[in-house]
């Protein structure tokens, strides 16, 4: 068939729907390429972690050493928003007097489970490991969330630009610590307006102060700028996109190509995973199942013309551990 086009391209990011075999797609990948004497690191950013699993060991939070060559983490949304807060509580620091603090810190705590607390402390870490990954390995391999939803924040330059303000700056945070720097300063009216919390901490702000927290937002947005330009580059970042050959997976795949090209995000291929075996009588059943296939595959090669395509046939059994996943690896092909 074809072959994914990898070369020189050290940030790879694998995704697609839910259960399609992004994990096992991603966990070959890494596995082939450190087998073939490349220093790999392995990252899942999909909460539900299977490469422990799929590697028979444990993996964390910080990267660990799974096979010569390759090393893996997963990252735990829940350690990342606490390191995430933790930092932003330093940043307040530098705005706020210290009498305010234990109150600020509260507010910031219960910012805690608010939407998009999550994803902003996930991209913090993916946007530090698509730099620091390529500079200690060769490639950086993603194992993303079934939605893509992390790529597509990160191909938006207006979400990102709103993240250099962190989590304070959405109305009902900044509205409710607005209102509680008000009531610690004794103000007698609360001011209503969205960015109001930044004008009233701003106040008692040395310039140093001022100057402090304007470096730590400039690093931050220069952080999520170069992680964009990295996430564009066709020399250094390939999407490959898994599906299986079934209408819901097909739609959602040509739904987030469509995204990807939009944002401009390099794909490079699509691996279609879970194909009956071929050369093998399957029985009445399974042949009936087979010809349904034939359509959806055919459905593929329209969809995803332009790109390369690999397939990896359906196994007798689950993927888990290093043999299984060589056994995959021998279908991916891949020009490396
Ligand atoms: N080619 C295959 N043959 C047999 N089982 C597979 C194959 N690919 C994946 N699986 C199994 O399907 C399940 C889902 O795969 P996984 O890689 O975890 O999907 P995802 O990461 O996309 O949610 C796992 O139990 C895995 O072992
Ligand atoms: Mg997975």
């Amino acid at each position: 068939m074809n072959s994914l086009p990898l070369e020189g391209r050290s940030i790879l990011f694998v995704g697609g729907k839910g259960g399609v075999g992004k994990s096992t797609t991603a966990a070959a990948l890494a596995l082939h390429l450190a087998e073939s004497g490349e220093q790999i690191l392995l990252v899942s950013t999909d909460p539900a972690h299977s490469l422990g699993d799929l590697f028979d060991t444990s993996v964390g939070d910080q990267k660990r050493e799974i096979i010569p060559g390759l090393h893996a983490l997963e990252i735990d949304p829940e350690q990342e928003i606490q390191r995430y807060l933790a930092r932003v509580k330093s940043t307040m620091r530098h705005y706020v007097q210290p009498a305010m603090y234990s109150e600020i810190e509260r507010q910031i705590e219960l910012t805690r489970h608010s939407p998009g607390a999550e994803e902003a402390a996930l991209m913090d870490r993916v946007t530090s490991l698509m730099e620091e990954g390529p500079t200690s390995h060769d490639r950086i391999i993603f194992d993303t969330a079934p939605t893509g939803h992390t790529l597509r924040l990160l191909a938006l330059p207006e979400i990102m630009a709103a993240w250099t303000t962190g989590l304070l700056r959405s109305r009902e945070r900044s509205a409710s610590l607005g209102k509680a720097v008000d009531r610690l300063r004794g103000r007698e009216e609360a001011r209503g307006d969205e960015l109001a919390w930044f004008d009233d901490v701003k106040e008692p702000a040395t310039d140093e102060r001022t100057q402090k927290i304007q470096e730590v937002l400039l690093e931050r947005q220069q952080r999520f700028s170069r992680a964009r330009r990295l996430l564009l580059d066709p020399k250094m970042t390939a999407f490959i996109l898994v599906l299986i050959p079934e209408k819901l997976p097909i739609l959602e795949s040509e739904k987030m190509f469509k995204v990807l090209k939009r944002h401009k995000v390099p794909v490079a291929g699509v691996v279609v995973n879970r194909i009956l075996p071929k050369n093998q009588t399957l029985g009445e059943f399974l042949e009936s199942r087979r010809s349904q296939e034939a359509e959806y595959l055919e459905r593929v090669e329209k969809a995803f013309a332009k790109l390369p395509r690999v397939q990896i046939p359906l196994l007798s059994h689950d993927v888990e551990g290093i043999d299984a996943l060589r056994e995959v690896a021998q279908h991916l092909e891949i020009d490396r």
